[in-house]
């Protein structure tokens, strides 16, 4: 299988603040808005500020990437548009109606595929379709499902039978089930070796072909940023950023990336863009070149 995914528009390739939107994508009638969303923690040192002033909006459609510094936040912002938790200040919507809770339309997959082990995976997988799907509908998506993600020979397998690959192919699968409008994926290769990586890469954009849906995905990995996304937020520390210039917002800078999908990855244009995000995340050129963003508490 090849990746056709699309790009319904031109990029500039450049760093801008708020690149300006492809007309198709423009209104964004099924986006994520985030408008001055917030979070806090109280913690017993203090107020512990790990999210301010973030305003963006998730093109509907587009795939999204959310680099930064371990702790910035990037899992608690997708907690926030997943509905899992609320945010301190602000408001988030996606199609036009407040986002307030965990929502129908929206869907998660993590790090850890986190299937049910007495579960085959054609069982996990159907856990994710909607409560009121009829059941010969549900068999019938489960098992396009399995397909889609090469697990069909593996349908009756339990977690303990299959390889870690499989598995987060199966989380992929249970996360999409629902046909979400938003898939939202939290570093949802770092557990994988390289190689299966790189293939996850690429099941996730032919997937993204097939289904096109609306994607936010964090991940530590620069490079997985820039050959997945058209776009790549960078966030800040705020603990950082409080000991130089208090209130700055969590949102560093947006990147966005130029070319059609399935990229080169050895292309030159990436090669600057990556450079210029890992310098970004205070890793700087002179070093040894590095793909991922760990910092010392990983
Ligand atoms: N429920 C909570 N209570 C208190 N602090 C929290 C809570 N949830 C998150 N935090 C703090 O918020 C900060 C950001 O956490 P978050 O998990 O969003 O970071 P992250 O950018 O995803 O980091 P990593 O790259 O390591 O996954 C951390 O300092 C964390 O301890
Ligand atoms: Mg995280």
């Amino acid at each position: 299988m090849t990746s056709t995914a699309t790009e319904p528009g031109t990029r500039t390739g450049s760093t801008v603040p708020e690149p300006p939107a492809p007309a198709a994508r423009r209104s964004a009638p099924d986006g994520v808005r985030l408008d001055g969303v917030a979070r806090s923690f109280d913690t017993p040192q203090g107020r512990h500020d790990v999210l301010r002033g973030l305003d963006l909006e998730l093109r509907s459609g587009e795939i999204l990437a959310v680099v930064g510094p371990s702790g910035c936040g990037k899992s608690t912002l997708l907690r926030l548009i997943a509905g899992l938790d609320r945010p301190s200040a602000g408001a988030l919507s996606l199609g036009g109606t407040a986002l307030v809770g965990t929502d129908e339309r929206t869907a998660v997959a993590f790090q850890e595929p986190r299937l049910l082990p007495w579960r085959t995976l054609e069982k996990n997988v159907a856990l994710g379709l909607p409560r009121t799907t009829p059941a010969k509908a549900g068999r019938e998506r489960v098992r396009h499902l399995l397909q889609l993600v090469g697990l069909e020979h593996a349908a009756d397998l339990r977690p303990r039978e299959v390889s870690g690959g499989m598995a987060q192919r199966a989380s992929l699968a249970r996360a999409l089930a629902r046909s979400p409008q938003v898939l939202l994926l939290d570093e949802p290769f770092g557990a994988l070796d390289a190689l299966t990586r790189l293939r996850m890469q690429d099941l996730l954009l032919e997937i993204h072909a097939a289904e096109p849906t609306t994607v936010l995905v964090v991940t530590h990995d620069v490079e997985e940023a820039l050959y997945l996304s058209d776009r790549v937020l960078l966030l800040r520390s705020l603990r950082t950023a409080d000991q130089v210039e208090p209130g700055l917002p969590s949102l560093a800078r947006t990147v966005e990336v130029p070319g059609a999908r399935p990229r080169d990855r050895a292309d030159a244009a990436l090669a600057g863009l990556r450079m210029e995000l890992l310098e970004g995340l205070g890793v700087h050129a002179h070093t040894t070149p590095s793909t991922t963003t760990s910092s010392e508490d990983r």
